[in-house]
């Protein structure tokens, strides 16, 4: 008899962004007169930047001739493009990680997915809330935890993001072995100062824990004092992964790719304490699972890299960076509390003791906006909802007015 992973009866019955999707097309269908705004999953509007089109047609062109033509390319991404990644995202800001760390990929969330699969089934995680439910939810099919009870799971350890703690994590007062942090965050908004992230990088050397750190929103970040990388922390290669992504970067979530950087120093450890390569198995594992992104895709994403692409894409993110001004305005002048927006494209919002749901459910029948509900991304997210600024400026507009005649 074929029997299930008994570890996916544990988690709810869908994921948090497809359960919403199925509740906005069943409003939509119920109601086809209404124009539906979507600030909710953070999913990029704008066309992909003239310089990535460029790019992307000269790979196409390159596969229509068989002089040219590309088969099978390096697992790990084409060195034309890691060696851009290495030089622009890390040494440029003086970070010194080499091409052959870097992992080219179909992007962050299958990585940070994935990644927890190097790693034995009885480790410790620590995984702060409220979260992307990614990182949770993949240890929950890998069995690393135990029931669902009052809004968690039994045997991780939540780090608790509340206003009281300024929305940051504090480090654990129980022994951890992962640690999932995210920066600028998803879901509230929030960033990290270098000193803050030092705190996290010094726990990890004495304890041997390793940090996986999602930095899939970097390219938002405005304040010059902020790490863009966990790499800019001294003695983080030892102990940290970084995942990046070109979804919101360069507005390649339908496109897909990313990048995972694994430095040869990081080292975990076997049963008998000996240590263990975490590049070498993640090589191995992406060898094994993974045939790596199209050439036309990596060809799209090294035009980031150019000096033409570079202005594009800091005035793609500086375009939705406008949009969170917007709705930051709009939100303070209806005299809500809110967190992120500055250096993010999230907006964390205190619905002034709204549940999160009700909060939602209000926005979408009433006035036609999608937002996300707090809760789905944890216990502590209860009473919050995210409003996400990937739109175009006039739906934003319009969902403010809209939100404000409801909300007054
Ligand atoms: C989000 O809305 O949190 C993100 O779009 C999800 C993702 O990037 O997978």
């Amino acid at each position: 008899m074929i029997k299930a992973n008994k570890h996916y009866s544990k988690l709810n019955a869908s994921y948090l962004f497809s359960d919403i999707a199925k509740r906005v097309a069943k409003f939509q269908s119920d109601n086809p007169d209404i124009k539906i705004i979507r600030l909710g999953i953070g999913d990029v509007t704008r066309a992909l930047p003239d310089a990535c089109i460029k790019g992307f047609e000269q790979g196409v062109a390159e596969m229509a001739k068989d002089a040219t033509f590309k088969g099978y390319g390096p697992e790990q991404g084409y060195p034309f493009l890691r060696e851009k990644i290495a030089k622009f995202d890390f040494q440029a800001r003086g970070a010194d990680i080499a091409p052959d760390e870097i992992f080219v990929s179909d992007g962050a969330k299958c990585d940070t997915g994935n990644f927890q699969e190097l790693f034995s089934p009885d480790i410790k995680i620590a995984i702060p809330d409220p979260v992307y439910p990614v990182y949770l939810d993949t240890n929950v099919m890998a069995g690393r935890t135990g029931k669902y009870k009052d809004g968690r799971y039994d045997g991780i350890v939540y780090l608790d993001c509340t206003k009281e703690s300024n929305f940051l994590p504090k480090l654990p007062e129980t022994p951890v072995d992962l640690i999932y942090l995210c920066f600028p965050n998803n879901p509230t908004g929030t960033t990290i100062s270098k000193a803050e992230l030092k705190k996290w990088v010094d726990y990890a050397k004495e304890t041997k824990a390793l940090i996986l750190f999602d930095a899939a929103y970097e390219a938002f970040i405005r304040d010059n004092d902020l790490p863009h990388s966990i790499y800019e922390i001294e003695g983080a290669k030892e102990v940290a992964v970084e995942f990046r992504s070109f979804s919101k970067t360069a507005g390649f979530t339908g496109t897909r790719c990313g990048y995972t950087v694994v430095p040869k120093e990081c080292m975990i450890f076997d049963e008998d304490g000996n240590k263990v390569s975490l590049h070498a198995l993640w090589q191995r594992r992406q060898s094994t699972k993974f045939n790596g992104v199209s050439y036309p895709v990596q060809k799209a994403a090294e035009a980031i890299y150019s000096e033409e692409g570079r202005i594009q894409i800091q005035a793609l993110a500086s375009y939705y960076l406008k949009n969170a001004e917007l709705i930051r305005l709009a939100m303070s002048e209806l005299g809500f509390e809110f967190v992120g927006g500055d250096n993010s494209p999230y907006i964390w919002i205190d619905g002034n003791g709204r549940d999160s749901w009700e909060f939602f459910d209000m926005l979408l029948t009433k006035v036609g906006v999608v937002c996300t509900p707090g809760a789905g991304f944890g216990k502590c997210g209860q009473g919050y909802i995210r409003i996400s600024a990937f739109n175009s400026r006039e739906n934003v507009e319009e969902a403010m007015v809209r939100m404000g005649e409801v909300l007054k």
